[in-house]
């Protein structure tokens, strides 16, 4: 992969009002260029209002993703959103199985890979998260961790372009990033794991995030196999963002 991604997960925040002046100042700022991708994923209402703003109709290598889907097709779950219901905003890409829905809404592998499949089938490319637990850290169990969560998210899935986003879940939010030798280590594993699965090199891209910012950035962007970054909190203010994929 040549492209380098840069994801916006802009989580609870940024209302589509916001999100209108973000993306004025993010256009003043955002030269294209063609080796870099840039995917925002915003809220569901902002998801809406997004997908009519100028930057995200104009730009080549700008793309909106949904933060999360349900995993039935329709029906009666009060208050979720279907995959249909975001596809037809025409985003292309959907995060699944992020630490926070993991951990606060108990999301198993299980419906993770149901997420995965109903994406798939809508033509919705998924980005994957996984990433393991300080304490699975401690007992030196972060690979094996891992690589069931990509065994059992992708089972049955037949392979086809994902994005991978490793993200070590005490490095999210917390200001510690995980050092580039444990990241480089990771993303070896992934990648050999991902081949084994039938995925070849150039149909799925490696991803870190955790606590990215403009300090740590280019430290992290020397580790083995790294497509590109998973960034919340350094997403949410246009000249933060556009500092980062400047780089
Ligand atoms: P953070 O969040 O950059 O604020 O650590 C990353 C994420 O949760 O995807």
């Amino acid at each position: 992969m040549n492209n380098k991604i840069y994801i916006a997960n802009w989580k609870m925040n940024i209302t589509s009002k916001e999100a209108n002046s973000f993306f004025e100042k993010f256009l003043s700022l955002y030269q294209s260029s063609h080796n870099k991708e840039i995917i925002f994923c915003p809220s569901f209402t902002t998801l809406f209002s997004s997908k009519k703003n100028k930057l995200l109709n104009n730009s080549e290598n700008i793309y909106l993703g949904a933060q999360n889907v349900n995993n039935k097709k329709s029906g009666a779950h009060t208050g979720e959103i279907s995959v249909s219901m975001v596809k037809e905003i025409g985003i292309d890409y959907c995060i699944v199985g992020h630490s926070e829905r993991r951990s606060i809404y108990n999301e198993s592998n299980q419906i993770v890979n149901e997420k995965l499949k109903l994406l798939i089938e809508n033509k919705i490319k998924p980005i994957l998260c996984i990433g393991e637990t300080l304490e699975q850290r401690e007992s030196n169990d972060s690979d094996k961790v891992v690589l069931n969560q990509l065994s059992c998210c992708l089972d049955g899935v037949s392979p086809s372009e994902i994005i991978i986003a490793y993200e070590p879940v005490w490095a999210i939010g917390s200001g510690k990033n995980a050092n580039i030798d444990d990241i480089s280590n990771m993303n070896k594993v992934i990648k050999n794991h991902m081949n084994k699965l039938g995925y070849i090199d150039g149909q799925f891209y490696i991803l870190y995030g955790g606590s990215v910012n403009i300090d740590n950035l280019s430290t992290i962007n020397k580790a083995s196999f790294l497509d590109g970054f998973l960034i919340g909190g350094a997403s949410l203010r246009p000249e933060n963002f556009w500092n980062i994929i400047k780089i």
